[in-house]
């Protein structure tokens, strides 16, 4: 298996881009890429996209954008994993040029949401839990999340203001993060008073429904120099795993196990364990999820996930930075683009290039990208060579 490199990255501003369409998102964040890495030919790509059909009546994606981006013939497929379906292309990727079938692979992610109504949107989401005997009964993300939270309240004595200070902390990184939906900060006050949702989360403890696209370039790392001037960056882990689909059929609603899974096997690739992880961006698409997940991730034991948000450990000034680019909380939430998106803010900080919310010194990543209530999830990590 060959060493695989990012040598190149695009992104632009997510939020409510109702001027533009799907493909000019994702040609747009392609070109920044191609551009980044300063290559001049792509010999195959994937597209994490969730639900075009339902968002925006469009399947066939794969040959789609790579007609509107110019790289027809080359091989194009779309990958679909609910809200991991960018992590997820970024792995097919992986595994294309580490084989060796493809030098240079283009892996992005994009979705268009805003241009069905809330409630659409909302369907069109549900469409990625157990559509029988979940959805049927009146379930959506933001009622499954909410028993999610309820019940690590109940076992952890995890508080309202402890939950609340997630969001509170990814918009203070978010609010330095110029391609964010929602670049401000949010005080405890706001989030605790904000309009309920699904009790107990409340608007501002839901990621929001967005527009964008992100993009990668991969080669093999031994032709990095050669391909690009950027520093290249190294994917050095990469694990997936499942889970049930549905809430009910889980022993433990709290636990996430497809990230536990997931990440053992990255840890396993990249020799490293959960202490030499410099910095992450996790899949908060509610507040309670960061709080799982960076558990899942071991980072800090089971139902200590609030404290340690609560005293500062996740800050981007903490032992353990945690959603530096404001997560999908303030950055936003494209579904398909969310996991190629983390990307794009590993390889920014261990370029040393993220600006104002740069992290000093750091030198290894880690990505996490999950799909609809765990059902799915893929880590990556990334390190400076
Ligand atoms: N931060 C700051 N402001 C936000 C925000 C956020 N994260 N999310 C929404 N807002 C603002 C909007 O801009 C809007 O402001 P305006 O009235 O001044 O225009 C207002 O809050 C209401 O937002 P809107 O999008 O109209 O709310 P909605 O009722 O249509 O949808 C949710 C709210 C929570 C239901 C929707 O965002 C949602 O479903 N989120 C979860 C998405 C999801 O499940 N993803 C998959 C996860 S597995």
């Amino acid at each position: 298996m060959r060493d695989v490199a990012v040598i190149g990255i695009g992104i632009q501003r997510w939020g409510e881009l109702w001027e533009r369409s799907l493909r000019d998102l994702f040609v747009e964040a392609a070109l920044n890429a191609i551009r980044d890495a300063g290559v001049e030919r792509i010999d195959s790509m994937y597209v994490g996209c969730m639900s075009p059909g339902l968002f925006i009546g469009q399947e066939h994606l794969g040959s789609l954008l790579a007609d509107y981006l110019g790289v027809c013939p080359i091989p194009a497929l779309r990958v679909e994993s609910a809200c991991a379906s960018g992590g997820m292309a970024v792995r097919a990727g992986f595994i294309e040029v580490a084989s060796g079938l493809s030098d240079i692979v283009l892996v992005g992610g994009v979705e268009k949401m805003t241009d069905v109504s809330s409630g659409g949107a909302t369907y069109a989401l549900a469409t990625a839990a157990d559509a029988e005997y979940e959805v049927y009964q009146g379930a959506t993300f933001p009622g499954l999340y909410a028993m999610v939270a309820r019940d690590y309240m109940r076992r952890y004595g995890l508080t309202r203001e402890q939950l609340a200070q997630v969001a509170v902390k990814n918009h203070d990184n978010g609010a330095l993060n110029p391609h964010a939906q929602f670049p401000s900060k949010l005080s405890l006050e706001a989030v605790m008073t904000s309009t309920m949702v699904a009790d107990p989360l409340r608007l501002m403890d839901c990621s929001p429904i967005t527009d964008g696209a992100a993009v990668a370039i991969l080669c093999p790392l031994n032709m990095a120099n050669e391909l690009s001037k950027q520093p290249p960056v190294k994917i050095s882990g990469v694990g997936a795993a499942t889970d049930h689909i549905a809430l009910h059929d889980r022993k433990d609603f709290c636990e996430f196990s497809a990230t536990v899974a997931a990440c053992e096997r990255a840890y396993k690739m990249a020799g490293v364990g959960p202490e030499q992880i410099d910095f992450a961006e996790v899949h908060d698409c509610f507040t309670i999820a960061e709080l799982c997940v960076i558990e899942a991730l071991g980072f800090f034991p089971r139902g200590t996930a609030g404290q340690a948000t609560w005293a500062g450990e996740t800050a981007r000034t903490g032992k353990k930075p945690i959603n530096t680019s404001g997560g999908l909380k303030s950055k936003g939430h494209p579904v398909g683009a969310t996991g190629v998106g983390q990307i794009h803010e590993l390889v920014t900080q261990l370029r040393g290039a993220a600006g104002a919310r740069q992290v000093p010194g750091v030198k290894r990543g880690l990505a996490q990208n999950m799909g609809g209530s765990g059902g799915s999830t893929v880590v990556h990590i990334l390190e400076v060579v």
